[in-house]
Parts: C-alpha cells; structure tokens; sequence
C-alpha cells in the first residue's frame, strides 16, 4: 500500500520521482522521501513526514540543488510499522549511509532480523521492517561471495525475508544501476528510451512511457539507462511480461475536476461501457482469462464471493443476480473472515475474489486459501497482471480505468456490472439460461452507461442535499433487496469520507433494534425498490419511511421517477431512471457517492485522500 518509484534515464530524476510520487500518492500519504545518486558516488536522501507536499515544501526551502542526478527512487508511505514520523520515513539506509531502499509490504520475520543486527551492533535509526534491509544488503555488500555485487546482495537479502514485499535499492558505488525486487507485492518496469523506471504501479510512468513489464513472483530487475535484466532470486534468468499500457496521462490527471474521485464517478458511464466490451461474442459470455474448463464451469455447485469493503458490497449485490439466474447457492465472505472459519469449500465451488486492486491482502489470502481447499477461483479484478488474477482460475477485468480517488466509485459500479457477467456465464455453462436470454440479460446492461450518465446529469440537487445536512451528526441508510448493499455502500462512502457516523441498515430490520436510532432532524436516506418491478417491498419500505417520519426523521427518498406514492413521505425526493430490479444498484449508488462527496467537502476535508486511508491494503 505504499508508493515507490525508482528511475535510471537523463532527466533529472528529483522530477521524475517526484512526478511518479504525485501519481502513486493514493497509495499512501503518511510520509513522503527520495533518494538522488549524482552519478559520482554521493547518496542523497530527503524525507518529511505528512504529504508529499511537505516533502517538496522541505526540498524548496532547504535547497533541491544537492538532488542533481539522473538515477533515483522515491517513496509514498502509509504506515504499518512505525508512527507515521521523519525518522520512519523511506528511504532507509545502512549506518555508512551508502545504501537506500525503500519498500512495500511487510517484512514478517524482521523481528529476528533486527535481534540478529542488533546484536551484531547495528544501531537502528528508526522503527520500521524495512530498515533491517538496508542493513542486510549493505553487509551482504561489503563482504562475501557477494561483495561489490548489488544484485547479488539483494537478492541474498531477499532469500532470507518473509512476508511480502516490493524493494527498490541502490548504492552510492553503484549510480548507474537501480535494484527492485518483488514478492507478492507489485511492481511493474516502464522502458522508454535512453531512461527506465521501476514502480508499484504504471501511473508513476505513465507521463514518460506506455510499454511496460510486469514482473514475476520473487524476481529480481536491474535497471539501467539501457534497459533492464530480470532474474529469479537464485540468480537465475527470468521471464518477465511486457504490456502496452492501454490508457494514457489524461486517465491518471484530474482533467479539470477538484478531485479524482469526482472525475470518476463522472467517468462511470465510460467505466460500465468498458467493461462490457469484449465480454459478449458470438452470443456468448467470455472471460479474460481462463484457465479451467467450461466442465469445471459446468460442475459449480456453490459461489463464494469473498472481497472487502465496497467490492464486498458488490458482491452482495451480485448474490441476487446470480441465485436468480444460476439457481446456485450464492455466499458472500469478508475475506478477511473466509480463510479463519474452515468455509465448506472443494473442486466444484467457485470463489469469486473481487478487487479493484488486485492486491488486497485479505482477499488475496482467501483466494489462497480457497485454492488449497481445491475450489476453483475467478477474479474480477480492474489491475492487469496484478497478484490476485496472477493466482487465479479465471479472471473478468473490469477496465474502469485508472481509480486514483481512496473510495471506490467507477470501480464498484464496474464490479457490479462485472459480477452480473460472472452470473451470465455461469447461467450459460449450466444450461440454466437460454443464450437469447443470455443475450437479453446482456443487452439491458448495455442500456446501463445511458441511464447512469442520465443520473449524473440531474446530480446538482444532491449537492445542494448535501450541504444541507453536512453538520448532521449521523445518517442512517436504508434499503431492501439490492437496495440494501446499495444502503451499506451509501454508509460507507459517508464514513470514509466526511468521518461521519452512517450505518445502512435492511430496512426490514429497522423495528428489531435501530428505529431507537431515529430522533428528529437525523436524515435518514432511503433507496426505494421500483413501484412496478418490487411492488410487495415497495409497499412495505413506505411504511418503513412513513414510521421513521412520524418519528422526527428528515426522510431523503431515492426513487424511481415518477414514483408518486412515496412523495408525501419524502421531505427530500431525488429520483432515478426506471432500470430493470438486478440493475437499481447502477444508478441509485449514484447519488450516494454525490452526497457522501459533497458532504465531505463542505466539512472541509479531502475526498480523494481520506484520513487513515490508503487505495490498496497490502496487510491483513
Ligand atoms: C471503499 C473502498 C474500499 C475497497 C476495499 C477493497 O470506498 O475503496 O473499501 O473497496 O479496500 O479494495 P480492492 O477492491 O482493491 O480489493
């Protein structure tokens, strides 16, 4: 969940890592550092905690002329070991100030490694796992079998860590040359010409070049102004994968909006199109990637879904589609809870992992887990080549784009979209759908960018809602049937981002314990099911609005158009398209995401870096 970058070229590589570092930031914003070799043996190191910001503020005031150089690494933190503090801030370097490495990940068994150093009489500077590397590597430098040879020291270093992790290193005596190796974590190289660089993610690059490589489990690169060399941790030469990069600078920049996460969730119509294109051929579903046969398909006779936080919303979503259509029993998992509760899992069960990133530690331990027990797995990932596709069965990409705003927006609605196709295929392997109503199914979720793109268009009155009641203490969310992960994601956005105390609640719950909540003035957001599609519930979730009024709530309806009963029970009335029932979550999540946005910026807080957050939870 940190940022790193390195760079070996003829800029000046304090811009280029700092440019890679503005991009990756997302990743991570507790503390910020570069380190700049000058080409005749001298190491510079600057760092700052807070946001990068600080760390330029520090460079403009102390001085950036000591960072001339055109080799060099940088680092976006986000703390796992170690307050988010100067001193534990990467890069970290060996006591002789020689060596600087900066890290992703989480180093499990540094606690030997620091006992073992320490006694040796190694002093520590600073908290944190990856310190211990740089000492390692320094040592493994100066003597040995591998002395004067910085591959080799690192990947000796290497061998010996456990966990998992992405190590950017360099050495003074080195100044050509960057060392970056991967277990677990990611890491991709940009090859561009006379320059090459190294990073978690193809954004920091992006700027430079699009031909990139994406490299294997517990490998090693060297790069070079000249290219690169990838091996395996016993040295021996590897195979890493070239890709185009297929979206270009203008997806990773804010094209004119105050924040990513806005541009983004006006990027949603685009991101549903994406997702879908490619997916239907020839009158069939067809996957990404697939490793299993259509009889292993065929065979499934239980879904798991496992993700966190909105992807799991997206999962409970797909849970209606999917029982619907495959006639299969669907279970939806917290992936941080799956692997811990012996789940009843073999050959024929289907674990769906979801993940915008595709690195999450707690959905990617599930799909390990899950594979051990024999089931089979299928990603619905949005990052090419990233960990959890790497280990998967299947994998579905959802192509929203680049996501760079900490919440999830066009990603969850892709997954949404992208967990409905994972049932559409499963319905078709299964005999369980006829391929014209396949094709049906298929072609009202084409209909989906135009009535979200129709949403967004009408988005002004809930900005308005929202700074209306942005001095509320809490919301409450309600919802039925999808609506009610709709109502769960509404909560979540709410919290992550305005710091706000929100639940989402079954509306059908609401008189077994939280209509105690309601007191007057709480807005309590409601997402109707349609009048027509969902008439029972509908009927019910008005009463639910009626009760909570007559109890003091300030009620904010979120219905279809021209849903006339529900407007005497609603003191605020946004409405949506009408959509087929599976479908509501598409367009009414839309609003949700506004208001929580809207709200988070009148209290004056950052919707694309929220507090405490980082994009990509790389620890359990
Ligand atoms: C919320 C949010 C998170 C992520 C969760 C899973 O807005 O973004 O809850 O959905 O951390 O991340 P991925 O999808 O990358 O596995």
């Amino acid at each position: 969940m940190c940022g790193i970058v390195g760079y070996v070229g003829h800029r000046q590589a304090l811009d280029v890592v700092l440019g890679g570092l503005r991009r990756m930031e997302y990743r991570g914003y507790d503390s910020a550092g570069v380190a700049v070799l000058d080409g005749e043996g001298a190491l510079t190191v600057g760092r700052k905690a807070g946001r990068l910001a600080n760390l330029e503020a520090e460079l403009d005031s102390t001085g950036r002329a000591g960072f001339a150089g055109t080799a060099g690494m940088g680092h976006t933190r986000w703390a796992t070991h170690g307050a988010p503090v100067d001193r534990n801030s990467h890069p970290h370097q060996d006591a002789s100030g020689r060596v600087a490495v900066v890290h992703n990940g989480i180093i499990e068994n540094f606690a030997a490694l620091r006992a073992e150093l320490e006694a040796d009489g190694v002093e520590m500077a600073s908290d944190t796992d990856t310190e211990t590397t740089a000492h390692l590597i320094a040592k493994a430098y100066a003597d040995g079998d591998t002395a004067g040879d910085l591959p080799a020291s690192v990947r000796v270093v290497c061998r010996r860590l456990e966990g998992a992790f992405t190590l950017v290193v360099t050495h003074a005596d080195e100044p050509d040359t960057i060392v970056a190796a991967r277990r677990s974590s990611p890491l991709v190289v940009g090859v561009g010409e006379g320059e090459t660089f190294v990073a978690s993610d193809v954004a920091a690059f992006i700027e430079h070049t699009r031909e990139a490589v994406e490299l294997g489990q517990d490998q090693l690169v060297v790069i070079t102004r000249d290219g690169y060399e990838v091996r395996d941790f016993s040295g021996e030469p590897a195979q890493a994968k070239p890709f185009t990069v297929d979206w270009d600078l203008s997806a990773a920049e804010k094209g004119g909006h105050e924040y990513f996460m806005l541009k983004e969730i006006e990027e949603q119509p685009e991101a549903l199109t994406n997702t879908l294109r490619g997916h239907f051929e020839s009158g069939r579903i067809i996957l990404d990637e697939q490793r299993i046969s259509d009889q292993d398909l065929r065979d499934v006779d239980k879904v798991f879904v496992v993700a966190c936080g909105s992807a799991y919303h997206s999962g409970l979503v797909a849970k209606y589609a999917i029982e619907h259509w495959c006639r299969l029993p669907v279970e939806v998992e917290l992936a941080s809870e799956f692997r811990y509760r012996d789940p009843v899992l073999d050959r024929d069960t289907l674990v769906v992992a979801v993940s915008q990133s595709g690195e999450t530690a707690d959905t990617l331990e599930a799909v390990r887990h899950a594979r051990e027990q024999k089931a089979r797995v299928l990603a619905v990932c949005n990052t090419n080549g990233a960990q959890i596709p790497r280990e998967s069965d299947a994998v579905l990409y959802t192509h929203a784009g680049p996501e760079i705003g900490v919440a999830s927006t066009k990603a969850f609605l892709a997954q949404i979209a992208a967990n409905y196709l994972v049932g559409l295929a499963l319905a078709q392997a299964r005999g369980t759908k006829y391929p014209d109503e396949v094709a049906r199914e298929f072609a009202e979720l084409e209909a989906m960018p135009a009535a979200v793109q129709k949403v967004l268009s009408t988005v002004d009155q809930v900005r308005d809602l929202g700074r209306k009641i942005a001095e509320s203490k809490a919301v409450l969310f309600l919802g039925r049937h999808v609506g009610f992960p709709v109502a769960l994601e509404g909560a979540l956005k709410l919290k992550e981002l305005a710091y706000m105390h929100a639940e989402g609640f079954a509306a059908g719950e609401l008189k077994h314990g939280p209509i105690a909540l309601i007191e007057d003035g709480l807005p309590v957001v409601v997402v109707m099911p349609s009048p027509k599609g969902r008439a029972v519930l509908h009927a019910k979730l008005v009463s639910n609005i009626s009760e909570i009024q007559a109890r003091g709530a300030r009620t904010i309806v979120i219905a279809e158009e021209g849903d006339e009963t529900v407007r005497p029970f609603a003191d605020e009335l946004v409405e949506i398209p009408a959509v087929p029932t599976l479908l509501q979550p598409l367009v009414s999540t839309v609003p949700l995401q506004v208001l929580a946005a809207e709200i988070a910026r009148t209290r004056g807080y950052d919707v694309d870096k929220p507090r405490n957050l980082a994009k990509s939870v790389t620890v359990e």
